[in-house]
């Protein structure tokens, strides 16, 4: 059997505010001298009983309103790469969430600043490399939208593409084509949180009015047969987070999940943590987790981590270079198809 947390993999779906563990939240709390509603790490972490995306969300926002400094937003950063490394990701495409953090005054600059000397030093230290994803609001108006993408447009090193998230529901791709369609001409790729709790259709707005190149979640793909047979005849990754789903009530159990379906149905699916610090794991736990509720065979977790660098934004020759890894550590290049590459 696989070690899966060993695989070396991508991931191209995790929000740097979700990596915010509850020690680290007290920690900077206390040096921001901002007094924290709950009495302890343990009491804060049992307060992460979540009913559907909004519940979490709102216990999300409220733990990074301690961040303030471009030293906060380091640590932060910092803190998730390293337990990433542990897991062999090598390739981090990470989102964060520049309205959540400018509409409390922090400027812009303070959060790139401080995330980026970390993905920096990460680069060097850790041979782990990242990109950012600079993520809408979509419960917020397409207008504040407009003026987070300004600001990236003044500020934009490392940011390769954007992305939409928060709460889904009422809040369709189809509300932000304008701000899409200026990120695409100003050179951004886009991606969007689609099909988690809403319907297949805003994954096919996604996909038609946002152009984007990947759909993070997806899952609820599954429930129209054509848009399956899009997504696979087109092979647009889906940036699954089966951790995520279960905490978050989109399915039941683990052992529900549809990723391994999403595989038998020729789709370009990945494993990813999501928000690692709440939801009960990071990605290689994904990973282990899946594999044991799902059966997932050595081939299929091999097929989750080369899908991980197929789907990324990483440069070819870069690309390449994991998939050949994986194919060595999968039984060596001679029993592997490389009928693609060559
Ligand atoms: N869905 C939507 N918005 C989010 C999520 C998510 O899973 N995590 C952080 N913001
Ligand atoms: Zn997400």
């Amino acid at each position: 059997m696989l070690d899966a947390r060993a695989l070396p993999k991508a991931e191209l779906h995790v929000h740097i505010e979700g990596t915010f563990e509850p020690e680290l939240i007290f920690e900077i709390a206390e040096r921001n001298r901002i007094a924290v509603p709950y009495a302890s790490v343990e009491a804060l972490r049992s307060a992460y009983d979540f009913t559907d995306l909004q519940s979490f969300l709102n216990v999300y926002y409220a733990g990074m309103s301690v961040l303030r400094t471009e030293r906060d937003y380091y640590d932060l950063t910092a803190a998730y790469l390293r337990r990433a490394a542990a897991d062999n990701v090598r390739h981090a495409e990470i989102f964060f969430d520049p309205q959540a953090h400018t509409a409390r005054g922090v400027p812009f600059a303070v959060v790139t600043n401080g995330i980026r000397e970390a993905l920096g030093d990460a680069e060097h230290e850790l041979g782990i490399s990242a990109q950012l994803i600079l993520c809408f609001l979509r419960d917020q108006s397409a207008a504040s939208a407009m003026q987070v993408l300004e600001a990236a447009l003044r500020d934009r090193e490392r940011i390769v593409a954007v992305g939409l998230d928060s709460g889904e529901v009422g809040n369709p791709p189809s509300k932000f084509e304008r701000v899409f369609e200026r990120a695409r001409a100003e050179g951004f790729l886009t991606v969007a949180h689609a099909g988690e709790e809403g319907p297949p259709e805003y994954i096919i707005e996604a996909l038609d009015l946002l152009k984007v190149s990947r759909i993070d979640h997806g899952v609820r793909c599954m429930e129209d047969a054509s848009l399956v047979e899009r997504l696979r005849r087109e092979r647009v990754p889906l940036t699954v987070c089966p951790l995520s789903n279960v905490r978050l009530k989109v399915v039941r159990r683990l052992e529900d999940h549809p990723l391994k379906r999403m595989l038998d149905a020729g789709l370009v699916a990945t494993v990813n943590s999501d928000d690692p610090a709440y939801f009960g794991g990071y990605v290689g736990e994904n990973y282990t987790r899946s594999a044991a509720a799902l059966s997932l065979t050595d081939a299929e977790l091999g097929t989750l981590a080369r899908n991980s660098f197929q789907a990324s934004f990483l440069d070819t020759v870069v690309r390449e270079h994991y998939l050949e890894e994986l194919n060595e550590l999968q039984g060596g290049p001679a029993t592997v198809s490389r009928s693609s590459t060559v």
